[in-house]
């Protein structure tokens, strides 16, 4: 078994939270093992639970389209959650959920080792900070900026489900990933250094 396929074993088989007696399926990461992108949710929903994979429900059908118009595929991209379990009854996971499945998002990023790292959500964003320890402010202060923290450009974004919830937030969400699309070509084309030099992009270091 490859470490992906041990991450995964061990998701799956979790019992670090309470989140796992309800749980149809723990949910792992899904995507490109180099992707120079990588996504971060909040946490399964109910199809994701049925089906085991991230981002399949309405959410995810929106994310896609708002993706595939910024000309990213799922394919460029390595896709994961803050929670790997379904919370109950829609709500939002706390953070003992949070904190207890922050050492798998930890270990996948180690291992994809992403350029642009984009958590959706102040939920993503309360998890990433854990697990890369810095502190900043909510969704809608912050989405869209370009935060450099060492090696990792991280570009905070909405939850679909915020934009599902109130449609006329979307020429942001898609601002947003034009500029993800935008600074990721420019890795894969030109290298991070000729990014970071470049007058174009204005960067704000944690
Ligand atoms: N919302 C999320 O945050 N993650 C999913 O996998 C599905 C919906």
């Amino acid at each position: 078994m490859d470490e992906f396929g041990q991450l995964c074993y061990e998701i799956s088989n979790c019992k670090n939270c309470d989140l796992s007696y309800s749980r149809r399926r723990a949910v792992c990461g899904y995507g490109e093992q180099g992707a120079y992108i990588m996504v971060i949710g909040e946490a399964p929903g109910t199809k994701e639970d049925i089906e085991g994979i991230p981002f399949v429900g309405r959410s995810g059908a929106l994310l896609d389209r708002v993706l595939a118009q910024c000309g990213i595929s799922r394919k460029e991209l390595y896709i994961t959650n803050s929670v790997r379990c379904k919370p109950p009854f829609g709500k939002a996971p706390r953070s003992e959920h949070i904190k207890a499945c922050s050492s798998y998002l930890s270990r996948e990023i180690k291992m994809v080792k992403p350029s642009v790292i984009v958590p959706m959500g102040n939920t993503a964003i309360a998890a990433l900070s854990i697990v890369m320890k810095f502190k900043t402010g909510k969704v809608t202060e912050i989405n869209g900026k370009i935060l450099k923290l060492g090696d990792y450009l991280i570009v905070p974004q909405f939850h679909p489900a915020a934009i599902l919830r109130s449609p006329k937030r979307e020429e942001v969400f898609r601002g947003n990933f034009e500029r993800i699309a935008f600074i990721s070509k420019e890795i894969k084309n030109k290298g991070m250094e000729n990014l970071l030099s470049s007058r174009d992009i204005e960067l704000v270091n944690l």
